[in-house]
C-alpha cells in the first residue's frame, strides 16, 4: 500500500482522474452560490447541480474535484458525532469524480477499483462493497471487476440510496468500506454498523431529479457522482485508525497542546475536546475565509455554533484567553498550499 501524505493525496486523486480525461475543477466555496435549499456545501456535486439536472451545460462531460464540505446542518448533519468519533468532521474535503451523461456504473466502478487497488495498493481483502437492494448490474459489475462475491452486499434506501437534500438529483448508490480490524475478525454483519469498517467512496448512480411531491423525474442523462473522505484516505494510507492522528489533524492538535501547556497524558485524557477544537478550528478558518462571520441566522450562526463549540471546548482544557486565531494559523499553513486563498486572508482570518 502506498503511504501519502494528505497532500498527496488529494493531488494523486485529482492526478489519476486528469489522466483518464477529467477536468480538474477547483473548490467551490462553502457558501452556495445559488441554492436556496442549502445552507452550506455538504457534497461535491452541489455545485454541479444544474449540469446533472440538465439546466447547466459545461464545455466538459467529466470533472474531479477536491471539494471543501460541511456537514453541520440540514439533511447530512454530523456535529454530534465529533469528537468521541475517529471519523466524522464539521469541515472535510471530499474528493470527487463526476460524469455528466457520460460514463455510468460501468467506468465508475472500474476505476474506483483500478485507483484503489491497482494505483493505492488497498489490500482486497478489507474491502466490502455494498450496492442498492436491487441493483443486480452494480453487484454483477463489483464482481467481474475483482471483487468477491461474498464481499459485496446488499442495503436498502437508508444507505445505497443518495440524495443532496430532500428535492434535486438523486439515484442508487454503492459504497466502499475499508475494515482496519483484525484480518480474521470480519464480518459481513459489521459493514454500516461497526466502527472498524470505514465507508471510504461512495459511487451514487444519479438517475432522478426527486421533487417536492416525492415524484423522481428521470434526469437527461444517466450520471455519476461520487465522494470519497480525503481525511479517512489518509487514516489509511498512514495506516491510522482514526483521522485525528493523520498529518491533517495532529500539527492542529499538537498547537493546541502547546498553547494549552498540557502534558501528553492530559492531552489524552481530554481527547476528545482537542479533537473537537481541531475539527472545529479547520472549520472557523475555511468558513471565514469563504466570507462568512457569526451571527443570529443562517449559516452565520452555524458558524458562531462552531465556534463557541470550540470555545467551550477550550475553558474545559484550561484556556482563559482567545486562542483559535492560533490555532487557526497551523490549519492555514498546512492547507495553504492547496486553498492559496487562505493565506492571502490569512490576516482577516485571524
Ligand atoms: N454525493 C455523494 C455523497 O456525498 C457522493 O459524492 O456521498
Amino acid at each position: 500500500m502506498k503511504s501519502l501524505s494528505t497532500n498527496e493525496i488529494r493531488q494523486y486523486w485529482l492526478d489519476y482522474f486528469a489522466d483518464h480525461g477529467h477536468m480538474v475543477v477547483g473548490s467551490s466555496s462553502l457558501v452556495p452560490a445559488d441554492d436556496p435549499t442549502l445552507l452550506l456545501i455538504n457534497a461535491g456535486m452541489n455545485q454541479f447541480k444544474d449540469t446533472f439536472l440538465g439546466l447547466e451545460k459545461r464545455d466538459y462531460k467529466r470533472a474531479t474535484t477536491s471539494q471543501k464540505c460541511m456537514r453541520v446542518s440540514g439533511k447530512h448533519n454530523d456535529l454530534d458525532n465529533v469528537g468521541p468519533s475517529p471519523r466524522h468532521h464539521t469541515f472535510f474535503e471530499m474528493l470527487g469524480n463526476f460524469s455528466f451523461g457520460d460514463y455510468f456504473k460501468q467506468d465508475a466502478i472500474t476505476m474506483a477499483w483500478d485507483l484503489l487497488v491497482n494505483k493505492l495498493g488497498l489490500p482486497v481483502e478489507r474491502l466490502w462493497f455494498t450496492v442498492y437492494t436491487d441493483d443486480d448490474e452494480a453487484m454483477r459489475l463489483w464482481i467481474e471487476t475483482g471483487a468477491a462475491p461474498e464481499r459485496v452486499l446488499r442495503f436498502g434506501k437508508k444507505d445505497n440510496w443518495w440524495s443532496m437534500g430532500d428535492t434535486g438529483p438523486c439515484g442508487p448508490c454503492s459504497e466502499i468500506h475499508y475494515y482496519w480490524g483484525d484480518l480474521d475478525k470480519q464480518v459481513a454483519d459489521g459493514v454500516n454498523k461497526d466502527d472498524e469498517y470505514l465507508e471510504i467512496w461512495n459511487l451514487v448512480f444519479m438517475q432522478y431529479d426527486a421533487k417536492a411531491d416525492g415524484t423522481l423525474v428521470p434526469l437527461p442523462a444517466p450520471s455519476v457522482d461520487t465522494g470519497g473522505g480525503l481525511e479517512r484516505f489518509a487514516s489509511i494510507l498512514q495506516g491510522k485508525d482514526n483521522n485525528y492522528d493523520t498529518d491533517a489533524f495532529v500539527p492542529i492538535m499538537d498547537r493546541i497542546q502547546q498553547l494549552a501547556g498540557q502534558s501528553d497524558a492530559e492531552r489524552q485524557a481530554n481527547l476528545y475536546r482537542y479533537r473537537a477544537i481541531a475539527d472545529h478550528a479547520r472549520a472557523c478558518t475555511f468558513m471565514i475565509g469563504d466570507g462568512v462571520l457569526p451571527g443570529n441566522e443562517g449559516r452565520s450562526y452555524v458558524l458562531r455554533m462552531i465556534l463557541r463549540r470550540a470555545a467551550r471546548f477550550g475553558k474545559l482544557i484550561g484556556f482563559d484567553q482567545p486562542f483559535l486565531a492560533q490555532v487557526a494559523e497551523v490549519v492555514i499553513d498546512q492547507m495553504g498550499s492547496h486553498y492559496t486563498d487562505l493565506p492571502a486572508k490569512e490576516a482577516y482570518i485571524l
